[in-house]
């Protein structure tokens, strides 16, 4: 039997909801989603034993629900990714990978960020591309962090298990058949690839913490959810992340430009951005490697401009207590 259509919350109650999920998310709830709402919010009230879902805003609008509250919110996000979405920016990454693991100390790990990474399958992508680059970076660990606001697509995450259809979007059938076995109707991801990443849930409202510093950092496809002052302050704790000769990734259709000075482009790599330090908090050897990453984003810098170029020394905080730090590729699949 069909379920007769979920009546549209009246102006006030969208109102209120729409305050509610950017407060709590950054997400901007626009009149033209104004059927969002009904999507992804009638199951919840079902379950919930409210007669619909001005009855479901009420509960919310009375307090007291925290664990509901986190359900509201998480539903609302779009969590759709898929391996190598866009295939350029992991292309990227992978001579970012090969210059900086050169550029870097002996025994300093890179660490990677996938920020908003929904179901994993970015973070898994760039861990194939580090298993693939283990002659690359001989044998320097690199630590891998996946975060969503979103437990549900975390678990899934954590999980490993794909369907066919999401293996076959992106995913190339040599590293199909390297990194996953067939599991039942789907694939999961080999153990060795899953212990490469650690998983965490964290609002990018907030400060990662403890978080260190970030080689890379990947934030695709969630802040064209924000508007420009969540976006801001969201680039802002990111940048804070990054040394001088690190990079962020953002999805194709996002843009910086007037949002932040904190980054600037790579020439002409769209969504790859370097970060920017005014000039008090810069020293004088990080200008220089930045200038040169801009200049040539991809040959790879000397070597030995590491630690003293981006001023970091070799004891940073692991991800996970270190439990992720994996020497790239050094495990087999
Ligand atoms: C469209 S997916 C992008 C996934 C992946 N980065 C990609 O490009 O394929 C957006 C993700 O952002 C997450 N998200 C939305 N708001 C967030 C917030 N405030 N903090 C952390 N993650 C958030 C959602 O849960 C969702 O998984």
């Amino acid at each position: 039997m069909s379920r007769a259509p979920e009546a549209p919350l009246s102006p006030e109650s969208f109102a209120w909801l729409a305050a509610f999920l950017k407060a709590e998310s950054g997400l901007v709830l626009s009149e033209a989603s104004h059927y969002l709402p009904a999507q992804r919010l009638s199951e919840i009230a079902r379950e919930q034993g409210c007669a619909g879902l001005e009855a479901l805003v009420a509960r919310l609008r009375g307090g007291r629900h925290a664990a509901l509250a986190s359900r509201v919110v998480e539903a609302m996000t779009t969590n759709e990714s898929s391996f190598f979405r866009d295939a350029r920016p992991f292309a990227h990454f992978r001579e970012t990978l090969a210059r900086l693991g050169a550029a870097r100390p002996p025994g300093v790990p890179l660490r990677i960020w996938s920020a908003a990474c929904s179901t994993g399958q970015e973070a898994y992508s760039l861990a194939m591309l580090v298993a693939e680059a283990k002659a690359a970076l001989a044998g320097r660990a690199v630590e891998i962090l996946g975060t969503d606001l979103s437990r549900a697509a975390l678990a899934r995450a954590r999980q490993g298990l794909y369907r066919r259809f999401e293996v076959e979007r992106g995913l190339p059938p040599s590293l199909l058949a390297r990194h996953f076995r067939k599991e039942g109707a789907g694939f999961r991801v080999s153990g060795a690839l899953r212990a490469m990443v650690c998983w965490r849930r964290h609002n990018l409202l907030e400060r990662l913490a403890p978080a260190g510093r970030f080689d890379v950092v990947f934030c695709r496809n969630v802040l064209l959810y924000f508007d420009p002052p969540t976006r801001e302050g969201v680039l802002e704790r990111i940048a804070a992340t990054l040394p001088a000769d690190g990079l962020l990734y953002l999805g194709g259709a996002e843009t910086l430009r007037g949002v932040s000075q904190r980054f600037e482009p790579l020439a002409g790599l769209r969504g790859v951005y370097a970060p920017v330090f005014c000039a008090s908090a810069q020293p004088p050897a990080v200008g220089a490697a930045a200038a040169r990453l801009r200049a040539r984003p991809s040959p790879s810098p000397p070597a030995g401009a590491g630690a003293a170029a981006t001023g970091r020394g070799p004891a940073r905080p692991g991800i996970g207590g270190g439990k992720a730090a994996a020497a790239a590729g050094s495990r087999s699949t």
